[in-house]
């Protein structure tokens, strides 16, 4: 998959994708093609694509050398500012306090198969056979610095992942001020930068801007990658569908803080950069050491938003989330969260077990409120053993009973926080993250503990692995519900590392307790949550192959938010509950129906009091579980497709999940608010199903050319008159399609 042409272009490519750089004159690499796979390149055709002229004859000018040369618009791949490129740069050096203007050259490349899944440090992994990686080797001889660019390219993905370890071979020690892991550039503005932006209760909202000279970003400096972006950034072309046009985009395998962005210059051209963010950020770099930096998969796609959607699923699925939960059925779960709150005893959690097995659950997820004297949410986080109130016979053998009624066990956590009326706190005040000044923020009545010291991060996995042996835990919900203010650790003061480290440090803290949590109890599954959708990322994902996706249950709310979701994230990875009505964030009534054809797609899981319920509502729920368990594949790990365009004005979505290899789809159609007499675009086409194939629509025949260049007819709305045969009615409709191919 990787050529090294005429000793100075490399192409990366596979059947579907080609990334082309090469050496410039100045001999650091410059940036020449990424997009659909260009198969029978030859060398001419590489001179056709590097030949340049500069766009503006009063440029700087790279060096005395060669008066032609400028790097001022021209297409790189790892830049630097302030070196004849005005535009910001991917690395940035301070030997002291002076700056490095850094000219890393080329040095030698070499070849690697495959790429091993290791723990404690998200990436991307392969087999042998599944990908390659390049790594060049550039030196930067004025400073004694040695860089490596890898680049790993895999089969049937356009994906390609992109990382950098930079190595100080001289005698002084050098600080980094500023290291991105993607960067890529297009000499074109005419794309709309698209993101995910929200807030707690509405995270990953699709939103757009127009792009234009200067530069747009999106950013978080909370200590994760937060409720309000996520690192998840897109070019799409500007006249652009679902299913057409050019789409390029990044994500970083990284739960901190990031900074994403889109820079237009005077040309037009545009350069797209995401990594950690460079404030509150430096790491100081001794003779002999290396930092790494966290991996960016760069996605493309030339079929629209949903081609990249896919891409990126099923990227994910096989090379990011650990490859044990793929195709995996995910527990249906109750949680006790919106039922109780902390309200709860053992005897009320084991009657909703009880409900719960009978209707067809599988796993019970004690949430909040389980440990210590923790009754409301100002006390004992940190104190992680069994509240005896609550469980009199201790937490051993509810989790026995639980078990005993053919449930699995979850348990909610939040590892990384301490409350100030914990014992932990009591014992080891210095274990908080927080600044020597007096003054200290707090969050939902909680601090935030120094993951950078490692004590910290074993004594918490102790008291965990504690818990976990005694209920022979199947789940964990691993929860983060603050983000971090005044960061300043004791720590890292004692051992004389810098405080500009802590916000990297703190991350790979968490990722500690990962890897030891799952080294020891590797079946556990994990889900990740934080105050709902506040860490939604590649990094989380490594470890948890499945997120809380907001603490906004309602049906409604959803629609918005796992569409914008699924833009970047699998499927699989959306945890939706069933909750009550009035919903408890914004206090809409929707029907039962509408609340499950929603929660379906995905892994499925309630969070209501059962025991409040009428049978026929319960008897709902169960032939919903019944219906889901038969189609679970298919509705967690089936190719998800968006089939009305998205908009922020959304009133109609269509969903849909197909198996290529069966031939089989769900297709849900929702609408918010019911419209009188209505347009007559009445029809959905199904772009999946084959032409030359017949299918059954619930219990209709009809043929594949019919759906895919007419579509599925959507349902009847009630129009004041058409009572029987109205099959929707009032606000809030949902409707499922079950289209299955009849062999003929
Ligand atoms: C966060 C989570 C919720 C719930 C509560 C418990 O808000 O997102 O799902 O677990 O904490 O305190």
């Amino acid at each position: 998959m990787i050529e090294y042409i005429g000793n100075k272009y490399f192409h990366l490519k596979n059947s579907k994708v080609s990334y082309i750089f090469y050496l410039m004159p100045n001999q650091q690499l410059g940036h020449l093609y990424y997009g659909k796979a260009l198969d029978h390149l030859s060398e001419s055709d590489l001179d056709y694509l590097a030949k340049y002229e500069n766009k503006a004859a009063g440029t700087v000018k790279f060096s005395e050398e060669d008066s032609a040369f400028t790097l001022s618009d021209r297409p790189q791949e790892y830049p630097v500012y302030g070196t004849s490129d005005f535009r910001s740069g991917a690395v940035e050096m301070f030997d002291g306090e002076t700056p490095l203007y850094l000219d890393f050259k080329y040095h030698a490349h070499y070849e690697s198969k495959g790429k091993e899944r290791v723990l404690s440090k998200p990436a991307t992994y392969a087999e042998a056979n599944e990908s390659e990686t390049l790594t060049i080797v550039l030196t930067e001889s004025e400073h004694d610095l040695k860089l490596e660019l890898n680049y790993t390219i895999f089969e049937e993905s356009t994906v390609i992942a992109k990382n950098q370890r930079i190595t100080n071979t001289g005698k002084t020690a050098k600080k980094i001020t500023k290291m991105l892991s993607g960067h890529y550039e297009l000499p074109s503005a005419d794309y709309d930068f698209l993101h995910l932006s929200g807030a707690w209760l509405k995270e990953r909202q699709i939103t757009r801007h127009n792009l234009a000279q200067g530069t747009v970003s999106i950013s978080s400096l909370k200590g994760a990658s937060g409720h309000q972006h996520n690192p998840f950034i897109a070019l799409q072309h500007k006249q652009g569908t679902i299913d057409t046009g050019e789409v390029f985009a990044m994500n970083l395998i990284y739960s901190g803080n990031f900074l994403g962005q889109a820079e237009v210059d005077e040309w037009d051209n545009t350069r797209l950069m995401l990594g950690i963010h460079p404030d509150q950020f430096s790491w100081t770099l001794k003779p002999d050491e290396t930092f790494e930096t966290p991996e960016c998969i760069l996605g493309y796609s030339d079929k629209g938003l949903n081609g990249l959607a896919g891409e990126y699923a099923s990227f994910i699925e096989r090379h990011i989330i650990d490859r044990k939960w793929q195709g995996q059925n995910r527990p249906i779960v109750i949680n006790n969260w919106e039922a109780t709150y902390f309200d709860f005893d053992q005897e009320k959690l084991l009657k909703l077990a009880q409900i719960s097995k009978d209707i067809g659950i599988e796993c019970f997820v004690v949430d909040d409120g389980w440990f210590s004297n923790r009754d409301s949410d100002r006390s004992s986080l940190g104190d992680w053993y069994c509240d005896t109130k609550k469980f009199p016979d201790g937490l051993k053998s509810f989790a026995d009973k639980i078990h005993q009624m053919d449930l699995q066990l979850g348990i909610w956590f939040e590892p990384e926080m301490v409350s100030p009326d914990s014992k932990l706190y009591q014992q080891h005040p210095e274990w908080v993250v927080r600044h020597l000044h007096k003054r200290i923020a707090i969050g939902r009545g909680q601090y935030v503990l120094d993951f950078a010291n490692p004590e910290v991060v074993d004594n918490i996995y102790q008291q965990m692995k504690k818990v976990i042996e005694e209920t022979n835990l199947d789940y964990i919900k691993w929860d983060m519900n603050r983000n971090i203010t005044e960061a300043y650790s004791t720590y890292l003061e004692q051992n004389g590392l810098n405080q500009t480290e802590f916000f990297h440090r703190y991350i790979l803290g968490v990722y500690e307790l990962y890897t030891k949590i799952l080294t020891e109890f590797p079946n556990v599954l994990i889900e990740g949550c934080a105050g709902g959708g506040g860490r939604y990322d590649l990094g989380i994902l490594y470890y948890s192959p499945q997120i809380w996706p907001s603490d906004d249950s309602d049906a409604v709310e959803r629609l918005k938010i796992q569409s914008g979701t699924l833009l970047a994230y699998p499927l699989s990875s959306f945890s939706n509950h069933v909750s009550v009505v009035p919903n408890h964030q914004v206090g809409r009534m929707t029907s039962m129906k509408m609340r499950q054809d929603v929660a379906m797609f995905g892994p499925l899981g309630y969070e209501l009091d059962l025991d409040q319920l009428t049978e026929s509502e319960k008897k709902e729920i169960s032939e919903r579980i019944l219906f889901y368990k038969q189609h679970r594949a298919l509705l967690t790990f089936g190719t998800f497709r968006q089939l009305i365009e998205l908009d922020d004005r959304n009133n109609e979505y269509c969903w849909s999940v197909y198996d290529g290899a069966t031939g089989e789809a769900m297709v849900g159609f929702y609408r918010i608010l019911a419209e009188p007499n209505p347009s007559v675009k009445d029809y959905i086409k199904l772009p999946f199903v084959s032409e030359t194939e017949v299918y059954q629509v619930n219990n209709e025949t009809v043929s594949g050319q019919v759906l895919k260049q007419v579509g599925i007819r959507k349902p009847y709305q009630f129009n004041g008159a058409n009572h029987d045969r109205a099959q929707v009615k009032g606000d809030f409709q949902s409707y499922i399609y079950h289209i299955k191919s009849i062999k003929q």
